[in-house]
């Protein structure tokens, strides 16, 4: 069943790799170890973190799909390896921010912490070699990287989103500032693709504004293998593994 012998590698991302599945509408998704951030500059490889973040969008993915989101995932098949549809990706990612922060707070001039009155939702252009340029709807239209309807779902799908990971984390004394997600066509439908990991989010803990996502790797503030294992811990409610 789990194959991942190199001549059915099909992609290689910064943070996974994609191979063929037995079936041709599905694929499977490896979660690497590797951690980057701006665009690929700064490379570390982050021990387990793999296997973490595969586990953490499998919860994530399904808990989404129980919500009403059409999604990708399928299910695990391996510590860090889930059976996904194969979909092809829209060239849009749509960030759901909650409070100032990041890329919105430089751009702004503003610092960050303050709560949005409700989610600011951006797009940006996905393309490595532009650094994801933002974008908004119209252009995403006019330049055809999205239909106008697809937006609108993907918009829709990131609302419930939000309202469902804004839910679980601050049932954990956590507060969601912000996160990304990308969508894909699956015969027609808009799904939700991709991971929702602590790599594509904010995640301050409540009182003490403890990161626990990838800044600490970005901003080097501390450990991000500890960080994600601490992440898991509340999660899953034990250590992981080994
Ligand atoms: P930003 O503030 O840098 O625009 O990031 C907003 C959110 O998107 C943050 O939770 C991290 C996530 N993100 C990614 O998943 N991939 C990226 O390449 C970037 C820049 C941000
Ligand atoms: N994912 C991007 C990179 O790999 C940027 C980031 O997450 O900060 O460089």
């Amino acid at each position: 069943m789990l194959d991942l012998t190199p001549d059915r590698l099909v992609y290689e991302g910064k943070a996974k790799q994609v191979y063929r599945a037995d079936n041709a509408d599905e694929i499977v998704i490896h979660y690497k170890d590797d951690a980057t951030a701006f665009n690929g500059v700064k490379k570390a490889q982050i021990a387990d973190k793999g296997v973490i973040n595969c586990k953490l969008s499998a919860f994530f993915m399904e808990r989404m799909g129980a919500a009403g989101v059409p999604t990708a995932f399928l299910r695990q098949i391996g510590p860090r390896d889930q059976l996904c549809r194969k979909v092809e990706i829209i060239p849009v990612e749509l960030v759901v921010r909650n409070v100032v922060a990041g890329s919105l707070a430089k751009r702004l001039g503003q610092p960050e912490g303050a709560k949005l009155a409700r989610p600011l939702l951006e797009h940006f252009y996905k393309s490595d070699e532009l650094n994801d340029p933002q974008i908004n709807e119209e252009g995403a239209v006019l330049m055809g990287y999205a239909k106008a309807w697809e937006l609108a779902a993907m918009r829709e799908y990131s609302l419930i989103v939000n309202e469902q990971l804004q839910a679980f984390w601050g049932g954990l004394g956590v507060d969601l500032v912000d996160f990304k997600l990308e969508f894909g066509r699956f015969h027609g439908q808009v799904v939700l693709a991709d991971e929702i990991t602590p790599d594509g989010s904010r995640l301050w803990e409540r009182g003490t504004g403890r990161k626990l996502d990838k800044d600490v790797f970005r901003r080097d503030l501390g450990d991000l293998s500890d960080t994600y294992r601490e992440v898991y811990r509340r999660v899953f409610g034990e250590s992981l593994p080994g």
